[in-house]
């Protein structure tokens, strides 16, 4: 049996960045009780609050947020941490190496209807930064030292990269420990299946308007393919089916509101997300180049996601250039 810990040593990953992942773990662990307990820990349904990005929060993204908040401030590699549900980052530990991101529960839609959600995670280094200003967290997503998610489903799993390749792990119910089960998964080049939310078409540019039909068009369209699709509202289980069975999965920019360039954001769920597809030999853009390349300008920062099997985002792409 191969543990987390087994393949960070087999990758030779340093003690101090094995720890703060580990510390995310503890917390995965914590959460996927609760959500399997579900309404008898009294935990579903919303919270009071709106989060910085103006959605109502769930009670569970703020008990999510909390446990890793607390969780990592006292994880002393971790120099800071800023996640989805805090409005500002957090310094925690001064001779921390590391900082952590996370979006603490992906899908949170999913919540209340026992559908699949997730916790994604993406840790920097501290570079000897302030940690309490959010200049220190403005780096690209190649700077990422590892990144992964936990995907709370029929069965809790860990997919992860420290940037040799993307392992997943699944969680033993029996001896709580994350066990090797997928070791350096590939994202099959080509596919026949995409993911998109259609009801927001009359809102998208029109490269992806064309793109989108040319898919529904099918074996008579110009891309002379039958295609499928698929729509689960939780952007780290479309991730997931992409890193088994390949696809394309976009959220792209639309004009519903004014200055929002797309719905997902950039250093919790673009890059983190990325980071795996490209480790997994998929590509990942934001209609123009590389989402790891982007300089971040805002910890909360947008961004448009076509990611997934690389001959597929690739023909999305070429109709951004055309
Ligand atoms: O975190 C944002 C998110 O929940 C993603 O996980 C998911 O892909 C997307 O939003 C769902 O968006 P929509 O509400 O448009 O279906
Ligand atoms: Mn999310």
């Amino acid at each position: 049996m191969q543990t987390v810990q087994t393949i960070l040593e087999k990758h030779r990953v340093s003690d101090s960045l094995a720890q703060a992942i580990h510390c995310v773990l503890d917390c995965s662990k914590e959460i996927s009780v609760l959500l399997q307990k579900g309404a008898m820990a009294g935990v579903l349904g919303s919270a009071e609050n709106e989060n910085v990005q103006g959605e109502t929060q769930k009670k569970l993204d703020v008990i999510s947020n909390d446990l890793l908040k607390e969780r990592l401030a006292e994880c002393p590699v971790v120099a800071g941490i800023a996640s989805e549900e805090e409005d500002l980052p957090v310094a925690a530990n001064e001779d921390g190496q590391y900082l952590v991101i996370y979006d603490p529960l992906d899908g949170s839609s999913n919540i209340d209807i026992n559908v699949t959600v997730g916790t994604i995670f993406s840790i920097l280094p501290s570079r000897g930064e302030d940690p309490s200003k959010e200049a220190t967290y403005l780096q690209n997503g190649r700077q990422q030292v590892a990144a992964g998610y936990v995907l709370y489903g029929p069965a809790t799993m860990l997919v992860m990269s420290t940037g040799k390749g993307v392992d997943i792990f699944t969680l033993d119910p029996t001896s709580n420990e994350f066990v090797l089960t997928q070791e350096q998964v590939q994202i099959t080049p080509s596919t026949k299946e995409f993911a998109i939310n259609m009801s927001n078409q009359r809102f998208w540019a029109e490269p992806v308007q064309t793109y989108v039909s040319d898919l529904l068009a099918g074996e008579e369209g110009p891309l002379a393919k039958r295609y499928n699709m698929r729509w689960i509202a939780a952007m780290v289980a479309e991730v997931h089916r992409i890193l088994n069975r390949g696809g394309i999965f976009m959220y792209p920019w639309d004009n519903r509101e004014p200055n929002k360039p797309g719905k997902l954001r950039l250093m919790y769920e673009g890059n983190p997300m990325s980071m795996l597809v490209e480790q997994a030999g998929g590509l990942s853009v934001n209609g123009e180049i590389n989402i790891m390349d982007i300089e971040p300008e805002k910890i909360h920062q947008r961004v448009p996601v076509f990611l997934g099997s690389k001959e597929e985002v690739e023909k999305a792409l070429s109709y951004h250039k055309a």
